[in-house]
């Protein structure tokens, strides 16, 4: 019943139609799907809702456009003009409405990453909207209920790897705000433009897969920008499947970074926010510590550290209290021998050469998983109702990665219902690291912090535990686009 009308609902979807009802086929049968469109969906809302909800708007605009990366003009798809698009900025509890014009030769979506909002607003066509088609518009109107740091981004292919992200900033309106200034620092991984287009390169990793090739592991194949496990980092295992001209600080290349600008001894909150496709970056403040004080949106108890690591689609907060001077914020491509860069300047002096490598890289360096929730944020303990495995794997030939065995669309759906506890355990039989995200959840690390997008380790695993509280057909993919759209997707997918 339910499952038929998720097909009705969708049958005006283009590819994703088959999608949502063929991973209902592959559930356990342990009652139908709570579709996107349900009264349950509606009713998580209104419960989000408060008394005195103001409203905030905005519109996107998705577009072909020429964008001045700094030295070097490329043609690209952005939001609007800009890369990163529009910075957009909410509090708490209120309600926002999203304007989308697409301008774009190709159906798109917009994904608020990391917001716990309803269903069918989550921007994912053929599962919880038809995508917008060429020339269309959508309006996404959804309450934020949590602060943090979040960014927003189109749920179609490999989008993302062009110039279509943006920041969502959710202001708590009971921060303390121990810093006197703000940055938003946005990381990326660029070529679009440059001489191929981020579709070609994922044609290009498929079509591999059909000519004599190697498996992970083999190094100096690089074609027309796939390397096939040549680049390695000692944290992270194989660092990436694609070599990249260009990486970005908040859209521009090191020839000529951005400045930020602040007096010394100030206090700064930096918003870190990996908006990269193919590459972690190892972020360190020449000169400075730094102090973590949130990731993914959620408070942590605060650490500090030289450098932190930072994975496709995870974001960091930190605070660092400034020197005298003039210093690099260097965002180096773990694994991939190149960095984005910026400069902090609160006095005099030479800029350092964007290519200096401070020491602070080769300090200590965090990940998400060593950080511990604040207590104001722990998930409260209870007893585990529902456990899945999500078993990560992949091959190089064919191009094809997957989830307990199978790839997308083709996967087995995590079955959930609404009210359980619910632990994931993430477990990487593969030699390359994967960025886990969950879509409308902020899960907690066995033992650690809450987050939406967990880095798992080469042949490592992680568990998370999550509240079931937001019904509704929710993707988790790895935050490798290239990996999810070879197939490193499924759905975590409530019934009744
Ligand atoms: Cu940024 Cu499906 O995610
Ligand atoms: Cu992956």
């Amino acid at each position: 019943m339910s499952l038929e009308l998720s097909r009705r609902t969708f049958l005006t979807g283009a590819a994703g139609t088959v999608t949502l009802a063929s991973l209902a086929a592959c559930g356990n049968d342990s009652g139908s799907l709570v579709d996107p469109g349900s009264r349950a969906v509606r009713r998580a809302e209104q419960a989000r809702r408060g008394a005195r909800q103001s409203l905030v708007t905005a519109r996107l605009a998705p577009q072909p456009t020429q964008i001045d990366l700094g030295g070097r003009t490329v043609s690209t798809w952005a939001y609007d003009d800009s890369v990163p698009g529009p910075l957009i900025r909410a509090t708490a509890g209120d309600r926002l409405r999203v304007a989308v014009d697409n301008r774009l030769p190709d159906e798109t979506s917009v994904h608020w990453h990391g917001i716990a909002l309803r269903n069918d607003m989550d921007g994912v066509p053929g599962v919880t909207q038809d995508p917008i088609a060429a020339g269309g518009a959508f309006e996404y109107t959804f309450t934020v209920p949590d602060p943090g740091t979040y960014f927003y981004h189109p749920h179609v292919g490999v989008q993302l790897d062009r110039g279509l992200y943006g920041v969502l900033v959710v202001d708590d309106p009971a921060e303390p705000g121990h810093y006197d200034q703000e940055w938003i620092v946005v990381l990326d991984d660029w070529l679009d433009g440059t001489g191929r287009t981020p579709d070609q390169v994922l044609a290009h990793l498929r079509a591999r897969s059909s000519t004599s090739g190697g498996m992970s592991g083999m190094g100096g194949m690089d074609m027309r920008g796939m390397d096939m496990g040549g680049m390695r980092s000692s944290v992270l295992g194989s660092a990436g499947d694609v070599t990249y001209p260009y990486f970005l600080v908040n859209g521009r290349t090191p020839a000529d970074p951005t400045t930020y600008r602040a007096k010394a001894g100030q206090r700064v909150r930096i918003r870190l926010v990996n908006a990269g496709t193919d590459t972690a970056f190892r972020v360190a403040l020449g000169g400075h510590p730094m102090t973590v004080t949130h990731s993914d949106g959620y408070p942590v108890q605060p650490r500090a550290t030289d450098a932190l690591m930072i994975g496709m689609g995870e974001r960091y907060d930190v605070t660092v209290t400034l020197g005298d001077g003039i210093f690099p914020l260097v965002a180096s491509a773990e694994g991939k021998h190149a960095q984005g860069f910026a400069l902090v300047r609160t006095g005099g002096g030479r800029a350092p050469a964007s290519t200096v490598r401070p020491a602070e890289l080769k300090g200590r360096v965090l990940l998400g998983t060593d950080l511990v929730a604040a207590n104001s944020v722990r998930l409260a303990r209870r007893d585990v109702d529902t456990e899945h495995a999500v078993r990560l794997s992949g091959s190089m030939k064919p191009y094809r990665w997957f989830i307990n065995g199978r790839s997308y669309p083709d996967s087995a759906a995590l079955d959930v219902h609404q009210g359980e506890r619910v632990r994931l355990v993430f477990w990487n039989h593969s030699m390359m690291f994967h960025p886990m995200h969950l879509h409308g959840h902020t899960f907690q690390v066995e033992g650690g912090a809450r987050k939406d997008t967990v880095i798992v380790r080469p042949m490592q695993q992680v568990a998370v535990d999550l509240d079931a509280d937001n019904p509704g057909q929710w993707m988790t993919h790895c935050h490798n686009l290239y990996h999810a759209e070879a197939g490193m997707m499924t759905l975590l997918s409530y019934r009744t």
